[in-house]
């Protein structure tokens, strides 16, 4: 494939879609999101009240549509036109994400989503997720695995959401980042996993633009 693929996976909370970000617009590369499509299935599905199924959901998915849809040079995730950007990153569409996303067939349609975004950018792009450098992209040409220690990703994550880090948060905030990673890592169908090949950058003690940094210094590396 001459596509050119840089792939971030991690577990819940370790940067991957800042970083995704911000190595994409260092290299002008588009930054493709996969857990925001997740989410925003998950979010169609929650204000729907239909059946809670795999087929229903799909169906759901594709005649609203759902999708990440190119806005000034930015994915941006849409249900039904509407831009769901924050809404996505709500407690009622976090708790059951894990769950959406262990639907074979909703996994099916999101890839085939991202496969097609991808196409459709010459340049090449920075997806981030769980499966991407081990199903989605496994020929990608850089798979980068963040990880972080629990806490510091339950700090991160409060403060992205503009939440106090208090202890008693982050310990709550913890306990619901371990929840979902159990699951994630235990479903059946393309569960979080480090792919062979990726380089593991742990991110406990670096500061973001450190981080990018690594990750770009990779990507320089594998195209040069
Ligand atoms: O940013 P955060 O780590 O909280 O999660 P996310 O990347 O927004 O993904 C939300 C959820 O979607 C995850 O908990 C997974 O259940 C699911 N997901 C997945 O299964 N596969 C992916 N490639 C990306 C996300």
């Amino acid at each position: 494939m001459s596509l050119r693929v840089i792939a971030i996976d991690g577990p819940a909370g370790s940067g991957k879609s800042t970083t995704a970000r911000a190595v994409a617009e260092r290299l002008d590369l588009a930054h493709l999101d996969s857990g925001a499509l997740y989410r925003a299935v998950t979010l169609a599905y929650l204000d729907s009240g239909i059946q809670f199924g795999e087929q229903q959901i799909v169906g759901l998915a594709r005649s609203l549509p759902v999708r990440l849809r190119l806005v000034a040079g930015r994915f941006r995730p849409e249900v039904a036109g509407v831009d769901v950007s924050s809404e996505i990153r709500s407690d009622r569409v976090t708790a059951r994400a894990s769950e959406v996303s262990a639907l074979p067939q909703v996994r099916q349609w999101v890839n085939h989503e991202l496969r097609q975004a991808a196409e459709n950018h010459p340049r090449g792009v920075v997806i981030d997720g769980r499966d991407i450098g081990t199903v989605v992209f496994p020929d990608a040409a850089v798979k980068v695995f963040l990880t972080a220690e629990n806490e510091e990703r339950a700090r991160r994550r409060l403060l992205q959401l503009g939440r106090s880090a208090d202890a008693a948060s982050v310990s709550q905030t913890v306990r619901a980042i371990d929840e979902r990673d159990r699951k994630d890592s235990t479903r059946a169908v393309a569960p979080l996993t480090r792919a062979e090949q990726a380089v593991v950058l742990d991110t406990t003690d670096l500061g973001f633009a450190e981080q990018v940094e690594r990750v770009v210094a990779l990507v320089r590396k594998a195209f040069s």
